[in-house]
């Protein structure tokens, strides 16, 4: 079942001071920088979660079929990698969960084998976590959930707190492809090391193929990718006071087949001036913000990650077209 952000999402996100402030001085060092960028975990405020959920709705948009072919059609597979016969009560952690359309597979699954678990989804999206917390136990009655609204790590921290049961995290959706590549290997070792042994990381990774089927994946000709790259400058106008004309930007999408990097960029279509309260951000005509990476990796790639993270790989799941993998990777 799909659920809908359109009908509760509206009355959901208030940001506190303390997250606006931490905002500001994000959105003001990326467009300071000689390279000007913006954090793309920015992207999700209301408006950002809805089409992040008409994006995953493209035809040209894969990985989320390639990813749901895997949760939807390899539950009993992704299910005997979690549990190994062990009996014992788990939490699944679920980073950046999303609208949790994948992963409510393996959910019910589980419930309906009658295995106790708690779900925790961490999102930085308020929104998100708190249609989560009402949407899931509807969709999934006798589901137990504690949703934790916090960036990746704070949010582990929080979850590993709370309880002393064995862990299964799920990083789902190819969005460790958010980060370069040596960042990635940084986090994965920061979540290795907050893990004990016999823990689980279900992790998410969109693999290296045709170049021209990638890069279309991320510059839809219905321009809704575009809208999404853009819905970011009007957040920075509604939360921050700034008056960005979205209509003088434009979206470019590139894909290096080699390195495996798929970039987006904002491009300013003239020179022009841009006030975020009191700080005056110039832009060249074609100067370009770095938005978001999307990596890409090979099966090699992939285990070469595992080994810098200390990790050992369990399971190694694939969709009918190979164009995406679920890993399970172990702590020892
Ligand atoms: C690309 S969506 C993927 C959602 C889901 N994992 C899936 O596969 O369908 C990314 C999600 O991660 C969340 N997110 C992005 N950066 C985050 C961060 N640094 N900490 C916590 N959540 C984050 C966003 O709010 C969004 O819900």
């Amino acid at each position: 079942m799909k659920i809908e952000l359109n009908n509760t999402a509206d009355q959901l996100t208030y940001p506190n001071e303390i997250q606006v402030s931490q905002f500001y001085d994000d959105v003001i060092n990326g467009l300071s920088a000689p390279n000007k960028y913006l954090q793309s975990k920015y992207f999700y405020d209301v408006n950002g979660d809805k089409l992040f959920q008409r994006i995953m709705e493209l035809k040209d948009y894969y990985p989320t079929a390639a990813e749901m072919d895997i949760f939807s059609d390899k539950t009993d597979l992704l299910i005997s990698a979690i549990t190994a016969n062990n009996e014992e009560e788990f939490d699944i952690i679920e980073l950046g969960a999303g609208d949790a359309i994948k992963s409510q597979h393996l959910l019910k699954s589980l419930i309906k084998d009658k295995i106790s678990f708690t779900y925790i989804p961490i999102d930085i999206s308020k929104n998100i976590t708190d249609f989560l917390s009402i949407s899931l136990p509807v969709a999934i009655p006798d589901i137990k959930i504690e949703a934790i609204n916090a960036d990746y790590l704070s949010g582990l921290e929080i979850a590993l707190s709370r309880s002393t049961n064995k862990k299964i995290i799920l990083f789902l959706g190819g969005n460790i492809g958010n980060m370069e590549p040596h960042a990635a290997v940084q986090f994965c070792k920061e979540i290795q090391s907050s893990m004990a042994p016999g823990d689980k990381l279900i992790l998410g990774i969109d693999l290296k193929k045709n170049p021209k089927r990638i890069l279309s994946a991320y510059n839809d000709s219905t321009g809704v990718t575009k809208e999404f790259n853009l819905n970011l400058l009007t957040r920075i106008n509604t939360e921050l006071g700034a008056d960005f004309d979205t209509s003088s930007f434009d979206h470019y999408a590139s894909y290096d087949p080699i390195s495996g990097a798929c970039k987006s960029f904002l491009v300013s279509l003239k020179k022009q001036v841009v006030i975020i309260r009191n700080e005056v951000v110039n832009f060249e005509k074609n100067e370009v913000i770095f938005m978001e990476i999307s990596q890409k990796y090979s099966p090699n790639e992939i285990s070469h990650l595992a080994q810098l993270s200390g990790f050992k790989l369990t399971a190694a799941l694939y969709d009918g077209e190979h164009d995406f993998t679920d890993v399970v990777w172990t702590v020892e």
